[in-house]
């Protein structure tokens, strides 16, 4: 009884913590789904908008650097950071880069201002990956931990490295990608700031 009442406690502590971690988040336009989580020290700002859907997850220290839509239960490991790739101008003769134009310039509007990284649903991207602006991570895909994000990633490939190549596919034919997104369609996905065995994980009815 009291060790139930303390886990209930503690994932209330967390689902709190992911709460004001989101209400830090720093962007003109922010729009945040259900059964989130946000792991601690988290870095979230743009220079337009944040998007985030319902039942993803972010780890500890993910940085978040530049605009984005993140789908549905997305999975985004530790230290995952998404920058804008052209965050600093660097090319104007006799200005040094430190004082470069920058993106995030309300004065002074940068082309590159509504750049962003798209990440589509049930999409993995593993520790310290860094997504740069102008990508889209198509639906299912995985990104290797440390890999560098500089082109689209095509549905369901497994990518690695930098610059980041594909180097495998989730699932083994387009049948089996059909049959995992009509089980998930009609299945419910639901986590628990308890842990990972609380979860409801009820795929659709095969
Ligand atoms: C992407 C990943 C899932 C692939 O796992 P897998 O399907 O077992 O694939 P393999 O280990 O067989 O690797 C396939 C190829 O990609 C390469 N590769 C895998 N991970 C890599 C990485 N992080 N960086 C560079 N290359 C990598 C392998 O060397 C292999 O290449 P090869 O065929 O030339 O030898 C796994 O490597 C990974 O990075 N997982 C993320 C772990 C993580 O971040 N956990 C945090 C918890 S959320």
């Amino acid at each position: 009884m009291l060790a139930a009442l303390k886990a209930g406690g503690a994932a209330l502590v967390r689902r709190l913590a992911t709460r004001v971690r989101l209400a830090r988040c720093r962007a003109p336009s922010r729009a945040f789904g259900i059964d989130l989580h946000v792991g601690s020290r988290p870095r979230l700002w743009a220079p337009e908008r944040i998007e985030i859907g319902d039942h993803s997850y972010l780890g500890h220290e993910v940085c978040i650097e530049t605009n984005c839509r993140i789908g549905r239960h997305v999975l985004i490991a530790n230290r995952v950071a998404m920058v804008g790739r052209r965050d600093h101008d660097f090319r104007t003769l006799g200005v040094p880069v430190r004082f470069g134009h920058w993106v995030g310039s309300v004065k002074v509007p940068s082309p590159h201002r509504s750049e962003g990284v798209v990440i589509d649903d049930d999409v993995w991207i593993g520790f310290g990956a860094i997504v740069l602006s102008g990508v889209r991570i198509g639906r299912g895909a995985i990104v290797a931990a440390g890999s560098v994000v500089r082109a689209d990633v095509a549905p369901y490939t497994v990518v690695a490295g930098n610059p980041a190549v594909p180097v495998g596919a989730r699932f083994k034919s387009t049948d089996e990608i059909e049959r995992h997104e009509t089980l998930m369609q009609q299945g419910t996905f639901m986590s628990s700031e308890r842990g990972f065995d609380h979860f409801i994980v009820r795929p659709g009815p095969k």
